[in-house]
């Protein structure tokens, strides 16, 4: 057993309101951590703390859980930077851009799609993400969607069958046989190496009816829906996702009263993913609307070469603060324990004694910076799994 103490932490966020405060950040001052091993073993005054074969001077920072990133996508080669430039220039984002990625994904070798996640895993940890979630989407054959899988599956246990992503080129002219191959041969292949089952709803991919099949048929193999959801226009995906159980709705940009009233009454987390607004000049999701009705937010990078090319949490973090009217202590939550409920985990997203040890430590006093100091490094340490890994 080894164990590492933190101490003097200016400010704690827990996300245990029996920590701390009572607020649901649960805010403990002048605090330690310690480590066990890969756990959390105690929180409290640095007054206080117990002996630890390493000790590690926080000197005033804060410390927050590492940051869960429920939704990439980032297995996939080349990148967009023409489309990003032409759509700077008065372009429109249309969902056609990601046959682009298809094709560049297909050519790719194995190793080079486990480099180019790798890298951007490396990149994420560098900003604080510990724990990350990724698709398919990018291959559209049986093949490619097996190999990507198998790829994001090496990295992390998160992993997410998006073989309904769009209908590919070689499939235009049939959509129905597309949707037949993703929920027969291509599932069967795919759902050895996945958790969840995912599907793009929207004009242009997926429709109401291709999508409840697709989840459906997940469903039956053992995996657990989500959704890409009323990302570019109103429609049938967040109903449809809380019809069927799904952990979250992604997107939810476009929301109509009644899209809004049921993720408040049920346990489908609505997860927000500014940087696709940014990236995209779109319209920013309405985080108060949906906060101010009961539903859980989380807030994710859907990092991608197309809608979203960032991975850091942060960037997202100050993007809600400042455009989608969340409150520091939200965005925060969100970004950690709201991505821990959208992935059904319970062990991460808190610092709270049992969970696992992913902490980032902030050169500032408190998590207030993130979006206080927008686009400035301020993580400076992180531990992973109770090792300190940046
Ligand atoms: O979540 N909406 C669908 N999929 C991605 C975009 C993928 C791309 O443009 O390559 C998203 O934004
Ligand atoms: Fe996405």
């Amino acid at each position: 057993m080894t164990t590492t103490a933190i101490t003097h932490i200016s400010s704690l966020v827990t996300n245990d309101p029996a920590l701390g405060d009572g607020s649901p950040l649960g805010l403990v001052e002048n605090a330690a951590v310690v480590i066990e091993d890969d756990r959390v073993a105690w929180v409290g005054p640095t007054a206080a703390v117990p002996a630890a074969d390493t000790v590690h001077d926080a000197e005033g920072r804060a410390l927050i859980p590492g940051f869960v990133d429920s939704h990439s996508h980032l297995v996939f080669a080349g990148d967009r930077t023409a489309e990003f430039n032409a759509r700077m220039s008065g372009r429109g984002y249309t969902a056609g851009g990601i046959r682009t990625t298809v094709a560049a994904t297909r050519s790719a070798s194995d190793a080079e799609l486990e480099a180019n996640l790798v890298r951007h895993l490396r990149e994420a940890l560098r900003q604080g993400t510990t724990t990350f979630e990724t698709k398919s989407g990018y291959g559209l054959t049986v093949a490619d969607e097996a190999r990507a899988l198998r790829i994001a599956a090496a990295h992390t246990e998160e992993v997410t069958y998006l073989g309904a992503h769009i209908v590919p080129p070689d499939h235009a002219d049939d959509p129905a046989a597309y949707v037949d191959l993703v929920t027969g041969e291509m599932l069967r292949a795919c759902a050895p190496y996945a958790r969840w089952v995912d599907v793009f709803c929207e004009k242009g991919a997926f429709d109401g009816d291709q999508a409840r099949a697709v989840l459906t048929a997940g469903k039956a193999m053992g995996l657990i829906p989500r959704i890409h959801a009323n990302q570019l226009s109103f429609g049938p995906g967040v109903q449809l996702g809380v019809e069927l159980g799904a952990a979250s709705a992604d997107h939810c940009t476009h929301l109509t009263d009644a899209d809004v009233d049921a993720l408040a009454n049920s346990e489908t987390v609505a997860t927000l993913l500014p940087g696709a607004e940014f990236s995209t000049r779109a319209q920013w999701p309405d985080a108060r609307r949906l906060l101010d009705a009961g539903a859980t937010v989380a807030l994710s990078t859907d990092c991608n070469p197309g809608s979203s090319y960032t991975s850091s949490m942060p960037f997202c973090i100050a993007l809600a603060v400042r455009d989608m009217r969340m409150t520091p202590d939200e965005a925060l939550w969100s970004a950690t324990a709201g991505g821990a409920r959208a992935l059904r985990r319970t062990d991460i997203g808190t610092v709270t004694p049992g969970a696992r040890a992913d902490l980032a430590l902030l050169d500032a006093p408190s998590h207030v910076h993130l979006a206080y100091r927008p686009g400035v490094p301020l993580v400076s340490a992180v531990w992973h799994k109770g090792r300190r890994v940046v």
